[in-house]
C-alpha cells in the first residue's frame, strides 16, 4: 500500500498522464485479482467504502422498481443491521419488507423463503454467515430459489469473503457485499459484486460524481485500501484451508471446555458455522460484569462490534429465541490466523477462571445450583 500513498500518488482517473495511469493499472490490477478469487469478471466488481456502502447500493437499487407493481423485498431478522436499517429505510419508501424468521439454531427455513416470494418481490437479501454466531446460510439453496422465481438475489458475504471458498461461477448470487478489513485488510475498503451476464439488475449510484466504477461509484478510488485489500484477499484464499482447520480445531477445543463447566449454551451450535466463531451464554451470569471481568484480558463483545455500546440484546440472539437476560450473558469469541497455541491457552484458562468466579459471586447461580430457582428468568434456550 505504501508507495501508493507516497510516490504513486496520481488519481487513478487522470489516464491522460504516466502519474494517474500508475495507480489506475494498480487499481485495475486489483480488480482483477478480487474478480478471479471470487470467480467474477473484472467488470463485475465496483469497488466502495466497505460492506455498509455495497449493501445500501444493492438494496437502494429497488427503490426504482418500487414505483412499478414490484416493491416487496425479503430479508431474515438475524442480518447485520446495514441491511435491516436500510430495509426499515426502504419501508418508509413504499417498500413493503418482509423479515424472515430464524429457529434456535438461528436457520432459515427455505420453505418459508419460497412461501414468502410474491409477484411483487424484487429482491431477497440473505447473509452468507451470521457475524454474531457464524451460522453459514445455504446460499446455494437460496439463489437457486431466487433464480427460479425471477427475483434478485442480494448476499451479504462481509463475513466470509476470504474466509470460505466462494464462487460465484457457480452460485445464483446477483449482487454481493464485502469489506476488505474483514480478511486483513486496511479498514474503510469494500466491494460489491454485480453479476453482469444473468439478467443484469440496474444497480443506482449512491453516490453520483465523475462516473467511476461505471458509473455506479462516483469519487476518486481509494487507492492504497484496494491494493491493500485486493493483496489481502489473495493472502487470504491461498491459506484458507489450512487456515479453517486450524481455526475449526481451536473452537472444538474451546467449545469442549466450556462446556465441561456445565449450564453453557453454544448458539448454533448444531449449525454449519463458521471458522473461528463461538457464540456462547453463560447461564446466570449478568452480562455488563461478565464482559468486563473477560475483558480484562481479551477483547470480546456480546454482539455486534458496532452495537456493543448501546446496551442492548442482541436482535441476532432474540430472533434466535433466547431471552434478553441470556442474550446479554453471551459472549462473542473469534479466532484468528494469528491465534497461537499459548494465546489459545491463556484466553481458555482466563475464561474458565472467570467463570468460576463470577459464577461464586452470583446470588442467582447460587440460588439456581441450591435449586430454588427452578428457572432463571429470560433463559429460554433449551439448557445443555
Ligand atoms: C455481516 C456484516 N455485514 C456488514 C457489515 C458492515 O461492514 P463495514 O462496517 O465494513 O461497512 C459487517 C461488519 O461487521 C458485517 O459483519
Amino acid at each position: 500500500m505504501w508507495p501508493y500513498m507516497t510516490t504513486h500518488y496520481g488519481s487513478p482517473s487522470a489516464i491522460v498522464h504516466s502519474f494517474g495511469r500508475a495507480a489506475g493499472s494498480a487499481v485495475d490490477h486489483s480488480r482483477q485479482t478480487i474478480a478471479r478469487l471470487l470467480h467474477a469478471a473484472e467488470e463485475e466488481i465496483v469497488f466502495t467504502s466497505g460492506a455498509t456502502e455495497s449493501v445500501n447500493t444493492a438494496l437502494k437499487s429497488i427503490l426504482p422498481a418500487a414505483s412499478t407493481a414490484r416493491h416487496h423485498i425479503i430479508t431474515c431478522a438475524t442480518e447485520h443491521s446495514a441491511v435491516l436499517e436500510v430495509c426499515r429505510e426502504l419501508e418508509t419508501k413504499g417498500c413493503a419488507v418482509t423479515i424472515l424468521p430464524v429457529n434456535h439454531e438461528g436457520a432459515l427455513d427455505l420453505n418459508q423463503l419460497r412461501d414468502a416470494i410474491t409477484k411483487d418481490t424484487v429482491m431477497v437479501a440473505i447473509m452468507h454467515a451470521n457475524n454474531e454466531t457464524g451460522v453459514i446460510h445455504d446460499v446455494k439453496s437460496i439463489g437457486d430459489i431466487c433464480r427460479d422465481a425471477g427475483v434478485v438475489f442480494f448476499c451479504d458475504a462481509t463475513q466470509t469473503v476470504g474466509k470460505l471458498p466462494i464462487d460465484l461461477q457457480a452460485l445464483n448470487i446477483d449482487l454481493l457485499a464485502f469489506s476488505g478489513h474483514k480478511f486483513y485488510g486496511p479498514k474503510g475498503v469494500g466491494g460489491l459484486y454485480i453479476n453482469k451476464k444473468h439478467r443484469p439488475f440496474h444497480v443506482m449510484p449512491l453516490l453520483h460524481g465523475g462516473g467511476q466504477e461505471y458509473g455506479i461509484r462516483g469519487g476518486t478510488l481509494n487507492v492504497p485500501g484496494i491494493v491493500g485489500m485486493a493483496n489481502a484477499l489473495e493472502f487470504a484464499v491461498q491459506d484458507m484451508v489450512s487456515h479453517q482447520e486450524q481455526m475449526d480445531a481451536l473452537v472444538a477445543a474451546f467449545e469442549i471446555s466450556l462446556l465441561e463447566l456445565g449450564d453453557v449454551v453454544i448458539n448454533g451450535q448444531q449449525m454449519n458455522r463458521l471458522p473461528g466463531v463461538s457464540s456462547i451464554s453463560f447461564r446466570c451470569l449478568e452480562g455488563p460484569p461478565l464482559l468486563s471481568k473477560l475483558n480484562e484480558l481479551l477483547c470480546v463483545s456480546s454482539g455486534a462490534a458496532c452495537s456493543s455500546a448501546t446496551g442492548k440484546p442482541s436482535h441476532v440472539l432474540v430472533a434466535m429465541g433466547l431471552g434478553d437476560q441470556q442474550a446479554m450473558a453471551t459472549v462473542r469469541f473469534s479466532f484468528g490466523r494469528f491465534t497461537s497455541t499459548d494465546d489459545f491457552n491463556k484466553a481458555l484458562n482466563h475464561v474458565i477462571s472467570s467463570i468460576r468466579q463470577l459464577r461464586e459471586e452470583s446470588m442467582t447461580w447460587q440460588l439456581f445450583k441450591k435449586g430454588n430457582l427452578e428457572r432463571v428468568p429470560g433463559w429460554h434456550h433449551p439448557a445443555s
